[in-house]
C-alpha cells in the first residue's frame, strides 16, 4: 500500500482505530476524518493526516474531498445509532442518522470516485450493520444500514465498468463504544444467539474491511460480507 493514500471515516476509535493501524502497517498514507481527536494516539504519526469533519456537514463534502490528496481507498466506517425507540425518536436525531449513516458516504463515494475514475483503480469498503439486514428495533439505525447495503450494490454497478471494487460488511454487536448504547436486556440477548457467547471484536471486523479494501479479487464486486458468529446464518 505505499504510495496509496487511504481515507479512513472514524477511523480514530472503535473498528476505524483497527483500519487506521492496519493501513499504517501496509506503509499507506493514511487520512482519518473525525470530530474529536483528542485521544488519538496517531496524531503526531508521519503517515497519518488528520482532519475534523462532522459528517453532518453533507454539503460541505465534495469541497473537504477536493482539499485532499486523490483517494486510492475510501472506508465508510463513520456512523452513530442512538438506540431509541422508534416512538421517541426525535426529528432532530432522524436527521442525524439519516446524514451521518447514509447521506454523508454516498456523498463520499461520489466526491472520491472522480480521481479514481481517472485512475481506473479504487476500493471502496462500506461499515454497514446486521441491522440493516434483520429487522432491527432501533428502527432508524436498520433503515440505514439497509441503505448502506444496497448502496454498496449500486455503486458496485455504477463504478465498477471504471476499475472500482465496492464492498460493504455486515457486524452484529462489537465491542466499541456503540454496544454501549443497547440496552442491557438486549445485549444479553445477543450473546444468547451467537455460536461462542461473545460479542465481535473491532479487529475481526477491520480485519475483513482491509482484505476488502486490499487483497480481495476485483471479481468480489457488489457484495457484503456477514460477520455475526451465527446469529444470523444463511
Ligand atoms: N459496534 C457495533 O456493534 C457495530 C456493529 C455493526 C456495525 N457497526 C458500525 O461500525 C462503524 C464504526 O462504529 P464503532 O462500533 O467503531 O463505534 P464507535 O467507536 O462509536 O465509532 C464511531 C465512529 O464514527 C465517528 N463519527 C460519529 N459521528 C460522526 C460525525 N458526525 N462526524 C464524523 N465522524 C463521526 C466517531 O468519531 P467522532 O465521535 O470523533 O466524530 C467514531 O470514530 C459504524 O458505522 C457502526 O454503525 C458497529
Amino acid at each position: 500500500m505505499e504510495n496509496k493514500t487511504v481515507l479512513i471515516t472514524g477511523g480514530n476509535k472503535g473498528i476505524g482505530l483497527e483500519l487506521t493501524e492496519m493501513f499504517i502497517a501496509d506503509g499507506a498514507n493514511v487520512i482519518v476524518a473525525a470530530r474529536d481527536f483528542s485521544n488519538f494516539k496517531y496524531n503526531q504519526h508521519p503517515q497519518v493526516r488528520t482532519e475534523k469533519f462532522d459528517f453532518q456537514n453533507v454539503a460541505g463534502i465534495p469541497e473537504f474531498i477536493a482539499g485532499l490528496p486523490a483517494i486510492d481507498v475510501l472506508i465508510n466506517n463513520a456512523g452513530v445509532m442512538y438506540a431509541t425507540p422508534y416512538d421517541e425518536y426525535t426529528a432532530e436525531s432522524v436527521d442525524q442518522v439519516l446524514k451521518i449513516n447514509i447521506e454523508a458516504p454516498v456523498a463520499l463515494i461520489t466526491a472520491v470516485s472522480e480521481s479514481m475514475k481517472d485512475k481506473k483503480y479504487g476500493r471502496i469498503v462500506n461499515n454497514a450493520s446486521i441491522a440493516g439486514q434483520i429487522g432491527h428495533p432501533d428502527v432508524w439505525y436498520g433503515i440505514t444500514k439497509a441503505g448502506v447495503i444496497n448502496m454498496t450494490k449500486s455503486f458496485a454497478k455504477i463504478l465498477g465498468p471504471h476499475g472500482i471494487v465496492v464492498n460493504a460488511v455486515a457486524p452484529g454487536p462489537i465491542e466499541t463504544d456503540m454496544l454501549h448504547t443497547i440496552p442491557q436486556a438486549r445485549r444479553d440477548a445477543i450473546k444468547a444467539a451467537v455460536y461462542t457467547g461473545r460479542f465481535g471484536k473491532p479487529e475481526e471486523v477491520a480485519s475483513a474491511m482491509h482484505w476488502l479494501a486490499t487483497d480481495c479479487p476485483e471479481y468480489i464486486n457488489g457484495t457484503c460480507i456477514d460477520i455475526n458468529n451465527g446469529s444470523f446464518p444463511r
